[in-house]
């Protein structure tokens, strides 16, 4: 049976791929903090291995790894936003916290568990779309998920002498509790399941890439490719 790892697996993409991952006949370890969610995802799928431990927190990241033997695909999908509301008197806390969140801990995760992914398997990043071009109030976001993107780029040319795959996923705007909170119109929006189903399908199919959906991926990468005073326009009056 092959062990899927997942982080951030309490809520919104997460918890949905906790759900297809399960119901695809996977032994799945299932990551994050909330214990009553955690709790809740052992009543709902027995058979799941359930860990809980702050990404940020190198120590509970380490004990975390002393309860898994061995990793076939880690889904790196943990992750938070905080919008930089007003970048003069910029909010060096809410910056900290992105990259913390979203990029930091993605060090201490890859050291404690890489060792445990023989060759044939894959490790996952959930990304954002948004490193595609820049967006307003997004400069702690962006910048995090940008670091992201090269981190996993870069590692799948070392990770080639081992065997061990990597995946990197651009998703869209996903219907989760993280993106409840946003005021703005969000194009596109898709449902968690759907998100969940796009990253399944992705990594199967062994895919270096994925981006979803792709109507709106491929808007966004058309648009980057004008001259910038003109996606520069585009983006600020959208
Ligand atoms: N939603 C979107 O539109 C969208 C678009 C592009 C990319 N993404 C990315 O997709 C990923 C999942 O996002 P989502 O929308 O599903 O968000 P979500 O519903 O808010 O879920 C975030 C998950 O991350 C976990 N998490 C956050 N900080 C953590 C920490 N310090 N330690 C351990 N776990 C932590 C949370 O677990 P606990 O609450 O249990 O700590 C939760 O399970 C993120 O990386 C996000 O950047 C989302």
């Amino acid at each position: 049976m092959k062990k899927v790892m997942i982080t951030g697996a309490t809520s919104g993409i997460g918890e949905a791929l906790v759900e297809l991952y399960y119901q695809t006949g996977f032994s799945v370890i299932a990551c994050g903090r909330n214990k009553g969610k955690l709790l809740q995802l052992k009543k709902r799928f027995s058979a799941i291995q359930c860990l809980q431990f702050d990404i940020t927190q190198p120590e509970e990241v380490m004990q975390a790894a002393a309860d898994v033997s061995k990793v076939d695909i880690l889904l790196l999908n943990a992750g938070d936003c905080r919008y930089i509301d007003n970048a003069y008197h910029f909010d060096a806390g809410a910056f900290k916290h992105n990259i913390s969140t979203n990029l930091l801990s993605v060090g201490d995760l890859l050291g404690s568990f890489l060792p445990k992914m023989d060759a044939g398997s894959r490790l996952v990043f959930i990304s954002s779309i948004a490193t595609q071009l820049p967006f307003p109030r997004a400069e702690a976001y962006g910048a995090s998920k940008a670091g992201l993107d090269y981190l996993a780029n870069s590692l799948r040319l070392d990770l080639k002498s081992v065997g061990v795959d990597v995946t990197l996923v651009h998703p869209g705007f996903v219907k989760t509790p993280l993106t409840h909170k946003n005021n703005f119109f969000m194009p596109f929006i898709v449902d968690a399941q759907m998100a969940a189903k796009r990253i399944y399908q992705g990594v199967q199919s062994r895919k270096d890439y994925v981006h979803f959906p792709r109507r709106f991926t491929y808007l966004l990468k058309l648009i980057s490719l004008l001259p910038k005073s003109w996606w520069q326009r585009i983006i600020i009056k959208a």
